[in-house]
């Protein structure tokens, strides 16, 4: 992914920053578009994994739709160019004010979440004269086989309506005029490797679905969320994921009508890849056990590692032709124990003033970073940029 010339270029710029391999996102989007559109799947990207606006820009380009958790990413995905056909808003805790102004601006669909949330978009979307498109998130109780923190579909999870709640929504959808029911949606997690649970997912899907038609409701949309996770372990091997297999898994077990529309809401299979957080040794620091490589860049930039142990490649592209390979520590400057990269981490003799790429990181980083410590946001550069 770095040539020498483009490590030439790296070398003049202030670190930490974010880098984008423009190709790498243009080809996974194409590639990601080829396989949907082979499915009938229609592909809402999820902008919380990367909400950068040259990112959005491509991923608007490619046709995708805009998955919102927050008024903002609402406001966002408009300014990008994604129209309001194409946006779906989920989210457990959505504000008024931020479900008014997706009211207002007609957005595909409000990924419900709690009947108390049905009944108060109905409020305010007849305030505003209007009827709102809704979906009811449920909660279908599987476990997604992830990190805790990121498994969302279990019931012990704050998201969605458990399906004991589905009687009550729909006697709630039925007193409520302004709000139309259209669809199904489910998330039950991220960074998903045992692609079993999908197929777990679609046989609960298919219950759901036929409980549903079992009450003459049919639904016209299903919306399957996101998840699909990537190797970040092994970013150069296939950095570009395998969407047909994936997307084929729920053409095979999910059973729709015909009449029924594919929703799917990847966010990290199509943005983690392209990313890397590109950051200058400040100090190679003797500890007792081991030795400590200390980065410009910290869990301000990066806080995966931190908040869930995850793991990232990590490269010092400067030492790369030296000899010998030691242990480090690879940490940030941020006041905390827990702003480690990761520990023993094998590299080239490494010296201060080295450049050091943190792989994998287009995903859930640019996105969460932090100006904790009164860090200065890190800028971000795409290949054209540098
Ligand atoms: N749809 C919904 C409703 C979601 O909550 C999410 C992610 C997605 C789609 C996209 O999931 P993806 O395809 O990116 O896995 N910060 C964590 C990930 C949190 C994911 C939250 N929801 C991380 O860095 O691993």
């Amino acid at each position: 992914m770095f040539s020498p010339s483009l490590l030439k270029k790296f070398q003049g710029i202030e670190t930490p920053f974010y880098y984008y391999d423009t190709k790498l996102l243009s080809d996974t989007l194409k590639a990601a578009r080829k396989a949907a559109e082979k499915q009938d799947i229609e592909l809402h990207y999820a902008l919380k994994a990367n909400a950068n606006k040259g990112v959005l820009k491509l991923v608007k380009d490619s046709g995708f739709g805009a998955d919102c958790v927050s008024g903002n990413e609402v406001k966002r995905a408009f300014e990008s160019g994604f129209k309001a056909g194409k946006i779906v808003f989920a989210g457990v805790g959505k504000s008024d004010k931020e479900i008014r102004f997706a009211v207002q601006k007609n957005i595909f669909c409000f990924n419900a979440e709690s009947i108390e949330e049905l009944k108060v978009v109905n409020e305010i979307a007849k305030g505003e004269n209007r009827t709102a498109q809704v979906a009811l998130r449920i909660n279908p109780n599987v476990n997604a086989n992830t990190h805790r923190y990121i498994t969302t579909g279990l019931e012990e999870n704050k998201f969605g309506i458990n399906s004991w709640e589905l009687d009550e929504s729909l006697n709630v959808l039925r007193k409520c005029k302004n709000i139309k029911l259209i669809g199904l949606h489910f998330h039950i997690g991220s960074q998903i490797t045992d692609l079993s649970v999908y197929k777990t997912l679609c046989v609960k899907a298919n219950e759901l679905l036929q409980w549903f038609a079992d009450k003459d409701i049919f639904i016209e949309n299903i919306n399957l969320g996101g998840g699909l996770g990537v190797d970040y372990h092994h970013p150069d091997e296939d950095p570009i994921p395998d969407f047909e297999n994936y997307f084929g898994l729920f053409r095979k077990f999910l059973k729709p009508g015909s009449h029924i529309k594919m929703h799917l809401e990847p966010g990290r299979a199509i943005v983690a890849q392209c990313g890397s957080l590109i950051s200058r040794v400040l100090f190679v620091k003797k500890g007792m056990q081991t030795n400590f490589v200390i980065l410009d860049a910290g869990m301000t930039e990066l806080l995966r590692p931190a908040l869930y142990q995850s793991y990232h490649t990590i490269e010092n592209l400067l030492g790369a032709t030296r000899k010998g390979k030691y242990l480090y520590d690879v940490t940030g400057p941020i006041c905390e124990s827990s702003d480690c990269f990761r520990k023993a981490v094998e590299l080239t003799e490494t010296r201060r003033g080295d450049i050091i790429a943190i792989r994998t990181a287009g995903a859930y980083s640019e996105s969460m970073s932090l100006d904790y410590n009164m860090r200065s946001r890190a800028k971000a550069y795409f290949t054209e940029d540098v």
